[in-house]
């Protein structure tokens, strides 16, 4: 296990498993004081600013929930780009020289692949990239991954299918590169043609020695899956109307699908759902996407937590 040694973290393209490791490891450890059992402070007398781009309702108030619980504060900016100003015109470069001067940490979402890359180039403080466009969503991926191991007891020798709008969808981006620094993981992404995940992805997870397999076939793709993680469409990052009309609802996971699985897999999901995952999951024992919310404040709390050097405050 090791610390991430950068400032910031604007992806899981840079996350070792190592790394990885530690996050999760951390999250755990933070757990007691998330649930009020300890009443240590470790981030006490920090603020985090939320500075979103775009529409969020757990991405932020995770954040927000986890900063409250670890004995910091809040200030937000929840719909920046008609609120803030960035209205007005004001460039990413001044606002976060702006806000480094208020807050110790910035949660960034932000509507262009590369933001926070850019963000943090131009930050005394540290930038945790908490949606960049098309591109990652390292913190999804981070709270994926500790629900993963919390539920299946590992993150070695899994198979998984990924499913949706794998172009567009950065959780899928991150899980996939987070996941491929682990052993023995065979992906199974289920999309049409035209959605299908980057090359650049794909080529990592073959240098990272696992393996991937693509089909469209949602039912046979995931008879032998041990997790199935499902994406919403991306309705807002696809441009052509007739190429969203191909895959709205054309995936739609219902209790009689995941009854057909050998493996009683669980069932993850990014949130929000829109038509590609029924209600009638929500009773099977694997359905784990509101624990992936739960989730959410404990690793966002050991992301804080770790770039702000707290790890000794935590009991
Ligand atoms: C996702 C996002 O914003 O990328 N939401 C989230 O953070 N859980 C997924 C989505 O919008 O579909």
């Amino acid at each position: 296990m090791e610390k991430v040694t950068g400032k910031s973290v604007t992806g899981v393209k840079n996350l070792s498993r190592g790394n990885i490791e530690y996050i999760l490891d951390l999250a755990e450890k933070i757990e007691p004081i998330v649930k009020g059992e300890s009443t240590a402070q470790p981030l006490k007398g920090k603020i985090l600013c939320t500075f979103f781009y775009e529409p969020s309702t757990r991405t932020r108030l995770s954040f927000e929930t986890a900063m409250l619980r670890l004995g910091g504060g809040v200030v937000s900016m929840a719909d920046a780009q008609t609120t803030s100003s960035v209205w007005k015109g004001e460039t990413l470069k001044d606002t976060i020289k702006t806000i480094e001067n208020y807050a110790d940490v910035i949660a960034l979402r932000h509507f262009e692949a590369g933001a926070a890359v850019e963000a943090d180039s131009h930050s005394r403080i540290p930038i945790i990239n908490s949606g960049d466009g098309p591109n990652e969503h390292p913190t999804q991926t981070l709270l994926d991954m500790l629900t993963i191991k919390k539920e299946k007891g590992r993150l070695d020798n899994l198979k998984v299918a990924i499913v949706g709008d794998l172009k567009h969808t950065r959780s899928a981006h991150s899980l996939t590169l987070g996941l491929s620094n682990f052993d023995n993981i065979e992906f199974v992404f289920v999309s049409p043609d035209t959605f299908k995940t980057n090359d650049w992805i794909k080529d990592i997870v073959k240098e990272k020695g696992n393996t991937y397999v693509e089909s469209e076939d949602l039912a046979n793709a995931i008879l032998d899956v041990d997790v199935i993680y499902m994406c919403r469409i991306q309705k807002e990052r696809i441009e052509d109307p007739a190429e969203f009309a191909k895959i709205d609802g054309l995936y739609d996971l219902n209790r009689a699908l995941i009854d057909n699985c050998t493996k009683k897999p669980i069932i993850l999901h990014h949130l929000p759902r829109v038509k590609e995952l029924d209600e009638d999951v929500d009773d099977y024992e694997g359905a784990a996407y509101f624990k992936q919310t739960y989730n959410g404040v404990l690793v966002r709390g050991a992301l804080m937590t770790m770039v702000l050097n707290k790890e000794d405050e935590v009991k």
